[in-house]
């Protein structure tokens, strides 16, 4: 059942956009508007625009889009009714909870519940003699008992349906184990352990739910870890292993290592801050959670190549995310497990020396640059400044720009002014470059080419771009309702998604004064809702007016076939075309 309306309209009135999204993002005021860095991806320069007047905000850079609930769905990572909760909470509502579907919620919490079954069986097999080879697996790295049971690490047997015969037991359904990622269903429809003869790393998330599980082969052979995939409860993109234990420990530090083993040997010899992210690429998202609990992060990536390149990728996510960066580097070829495990006792103290010794991010880099130019030729002299100059043009703090410049300078025996004038030029460069592309992007996305949620746009885009004009004057022009609904019925549109959200704004707006992008978030998939926020910002700048609207209809009448007397005389399609045209330039 859906939320009584009049619970939405009190959240939606008590929920501003502006104030909800700004303790999330920096805004500033554009005009009627405000604009800010995207948190959904990463940029320098701001396309993420909030459009107080329909609630709505919209990234011209990533596309996506949405209501004030789709926005706190798509960076808490929540489902709808999580998002009311939350936003209610925050608003000091109680949410109609008779009224609620809590069909996700409901299988998110059978979910966490297997997963927590799931964590207690491996560990207690991990303590029993099915667990001997795990244990003694865990014992050989070094890991004493406490920091075993600290984790939670376990030991999945080698059977193919041990798990799976214990959670029936305790009442999970098959479906409930496929959902949490832990079984997978064979050819007859019956459900097989995911992880067998594994040592296993529970990933809890800061709730301290137990979302997923890491599964290390115990030989040589591949894949060396099984991973859950996402579930209902767990995305990747978002996970940091033993964030749970390092968000306790208040530190303004964080240390980012590679691997579960690095993190659990770094916790067990002392440093409780040190956190993982989880067999993918360092993700904005995770930098964005990173940040929301300390001011710095200090990379410890593996000193393999594969391990610096991945900390050069991290610097700027991290940065983008407003958190100072530090890279250390453990020398020998190591990672941090094997640092602790060759060094024994001295360990720790070795390692604290080395954090204390790590150099910020931008001598990280300018290091990595200098090795590979020969400064001892005019040549590659020029070829470190250049990529120098690159790397100053990437930093927002004017003040950083010049203590590094002066520092160049000396270095290479040239200007300051020199040195800042290379920057400046590698500036300009790049900003050109995001200038083509979102040109590029804006263009593909007008003419409808790939439009993930409105298919049927490329073939019908004069009648579609109307119809988009339509949807964006009844959000600009509530009053222009009955206009509309007079000469436009829902048939008469040519694309289904427009017709659909066409029908369900005219519906809202029978008992409601205005409407906005809240409205319908609850029957439109996030996907959707993205698509109308696209529509309302294109619109932004230059709302349409009644002329447009009546100009748009007689287009999309003409174009299903039910041109009405009057417009079939004053239809010129060309016109409109022509203006919709100079809506789109003007808007670039
Ligand atoms: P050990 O070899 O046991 O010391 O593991 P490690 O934790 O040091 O792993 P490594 O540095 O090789 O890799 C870092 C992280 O990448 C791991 O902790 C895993 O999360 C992930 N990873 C490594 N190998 C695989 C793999 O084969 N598949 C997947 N999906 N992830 C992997
Ligand atoms: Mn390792």
């Amino acid at each position: 059942m859906p939320l009584p309306d009049s619970f939405l309209q009190e959240l939606k009135s008590r929920c501003d956009i502006t104030d909800v999204v700004s303790s999330y993002v920096t805004l500033k005021r554009r005009g009627r508007n405000y604009i800010g860095l995207c948190p959904f991806h990463n940029e320098k320069t701001p396309s993420f625009n909030i459009y107080p007047e329909n609630g709505s905000f919209y990234c011209f850079g990533c596309n996506v889009g949405g209501d004030v609930i789709t926005f706190i769905r798509r960076i808490e990572n929540l489902d709808y009714m999580e998002a009311v909760r939350l936003l209610a909470q925050r608003a000091g509502l109680t949410v109609p909870e008779n009224a609620v579907d809590d069909s996700m919620a409901n299988l998110r919490r059978r979910v966490l519940e297997v997963n927590r079954e799931t964590a207690r069986f491996y560990h207690t097999v991990l303590l029993s003699p099915q667990g001997k080879a795990g244990l003694d697996y865990f014992t050989r790295r070094g890991l004493s008992p406490s920091t075993i049971r600290h984790f939670g690490l376990g030991f999945a047997p080698e059977g193919r349906f041990e798990l799976v015969n214990h959670l029936k037991k305790k009442g999970f359904s098959k479906e409930e184990m496929v959902q949490a990622n832990v079984a997978f269903l064979s050819r007859n429809g019956y459900p097989v352990d995911r992880f067998t003869a594994r040592a296993m790393f529970p990933i809890i998330d800061l709730r301290g739910n137990v979302v997923a599980f890491g599964g290390r082969i115990l030989t040589n052979e591949k894949p060396k870890y099984i991973n859950t995939s996402d579930t209902p409860v767990y995305h990747k993109s978002s996970g940091l292993f033993a964030m749970n234990f390092a968000k306790n420990e208040n530190s303004d530090t964080l240390i980012l290592a590679e691997g579960y083993m690095d993190v659990i040997a770094l916790h067990q010899a002392g440093f409780r801050t040190a956190i993982a992210s989880l067999g993918t690429a360092l993700t904005a998202e995770q930098a964005r959670i990173i940040a929301r609990y300390a001011k710095e992060a200090i990379i410890c990536y593996d000193s393999d190549e594969a391990g610096q390149k991945a900390a050069s990728r991290a610097i700027p996510i991290l940065r983008q995310a407003g958190l100072n960066v530090r890279v250390m580097t453990v020398p020998g070829n190591k990672d941090p497990d094997e640092f602790m495990r060759t060094y024994g006792k001295d360990g720790p103290a070795r390692f604290k020396a080395l954090i204390e010794s790590s150099g910020n991010d931008v001598d990280y880099r300018l290091t990595k640059i200098r090795a590979r130019c020969n400064l001892n030729t005019p040549d590659g002299r020029v070829q470190y400044v250049t990529q120098a100059a690159e790397l100053l043009a990437g930093m927002d703090n004017p003040i950083e720009r010049e203590v590094y410049a002066s520092r160049l300078a000396e270095e290479i025996g040239i200007d300051k002014s020199a040195v800042l004038a290379q920057a400046s030029k590698a500036a300009r460069r790049s900003a050109k470059r995001v200038r083509e592309q979102q040109f590029r992007e804006q263009t593909r996305e007008m003419s409808g080419a790939n439009d993930p949620v409105n298919k049927e746009k490329q073939k019908h885009l004069r009648a579609a771009n109307a119809e988009e004009t339509i949807l964006a004057y009844l959000f600009c022009h509530p009053d222009g309702a009955d206009f509309c609904r007079e000469r436009l019925k829902p048939e008469d549109f040519v694309t289904n998604f427009n017709r659909r959200v066409y029908h369900a704004v005219l519906s809202k707006m029978l008992y409601s004064a205005s409407v906005s992008l809240a409205d319908f978030s609850g029957e439109l998939t996030q996907d959707e809702i993205s698509a109308v926020a696209r529509i309302l910002a294109r619109y932004s700048e230059i709302p349409p007016t009644r002329e447009d609207a009546a100009a748009c209809i007689r287009v999309i009448r003409a174009a299903s076939g039910r041109p009405d007397s009057e417009s079939a005389r004053s239809a010129d399609p060309q016109e409109l075309s022509k203006y919709i045209e100079s809506l789109r330039n003007q808007k670039k």
